[in-house]
């Protein structure tokens, strides 16, 4: 897979991608990631990349046309040889533009949730592009046909911030990514992801058996692997009971129940 990230701010993801998961994944090439300034691609000796609002009010403006330019600057970039292993080339595809698919990170877009993760990951190459100020002219969503992802409902500063949370949850689905293939799957919101609910994860415990006073419950020491079984799914589906009832109302609905 490549990711490309288009952004004002290049150097706010010098350190989320160069740790752990992200990096080894980088390393292994499971996935190439490349941030590329906005503000390269602008058009006057100042730099500018946004403006007034035509019919007034407060803020500012991305301009199209540094994101225009700095988006086919960017979409020309192959994905390097063998990102997209056993996979038809991406020029080849019928239907799959080249740059496959357009992320503008906005407040107004759809939520983000771990079956988007799991669609994402999908796919041979993603285009998050990051606003800020008061947002994106509304040519640069109908021009790129451009999908909008929001992380949540609340205002950030910029879209850095989602395009790094986006980037995090959709790398570590990528097959080999994480050392082991199973934690991926018993993570919250993973359980049970085709016609299962989605559960919060039971709890964990790990050495000392007793700590200040806390010890682990018996039923883990056991070695009675189906008991274990039987017992950490009934602390998910209780945990997901107790503090998100929501998660059970909607595997309820999305069942027709
Ligand atoms: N930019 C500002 N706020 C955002 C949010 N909640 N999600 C995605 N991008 C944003």
């Amino acid at each position: 897979m490549r990711i490309d990230i288009l952004t004002l701010f290049p150097e706010m993801f010098e350190s989320p991608l160069n740790y752990s998961i992200l990096k080894r994944a980088q390393e292994q090439g499971l996935v190439a990631i490349a941030v590329t300034n906005i503000r390269d691609f602008a058009a006057d000796r100042y730099r500018k990349v946004d403006d007034k609002p035509y019919g007034g009010g407060p803020g500012m403006v991305m301009m199209p046309g540094p994101v225009f330019d700095c988006f086919e600057h960017v979409a020309k970039l192959a994905p390097p040889e063998g990102l997209c292993r056993g996979r038809p080339a991406l020029e080849a595809r019928a239907g799959c533009p080249r740059h496959g698919r357009v992320i503008l990170l906005t407040p107004q877009g759809t939520p983000f949730n771990q079956s988007k993760a799991r669609e994402l990951a999908q796919e041979d190459r993603l285009i998050l592009i990051a606003g800020r100020y008061e947002g994106f002219d509304e040519r640069i969503r109908v021009g790129l046909n451009a999908e909008q992802i929001s992380i949540g409902d609340y205002i950030l500063n910029g879209g850095e911030l989602a395009a790094m949370v986006i980037v995090d949850a959709v790398v570590r689905l990528l097959p080999g990514a994480l050392g082991d293939e199973d934690s991926a799957k018993s993570d919250s919101f993973s359980v049970g992801a085709n016609d299962d609910l989605p559960l919060l994860e039971y709890p964990h415990y790990t050495r000392p058996e007793v700590f200040r006073g806390l010890k682990v419950p018996d039923i883990l020491l056991s070695g009675d692997h189906a008991k274990i079984a039987q017992w950490r799914r009934e602390q998910s589906l209780e945990r997901t009971r107790q503090w998100r009832p929501d998660l059970l109302e909607r595997g309820d609905r999305e069942k027709g129940g």
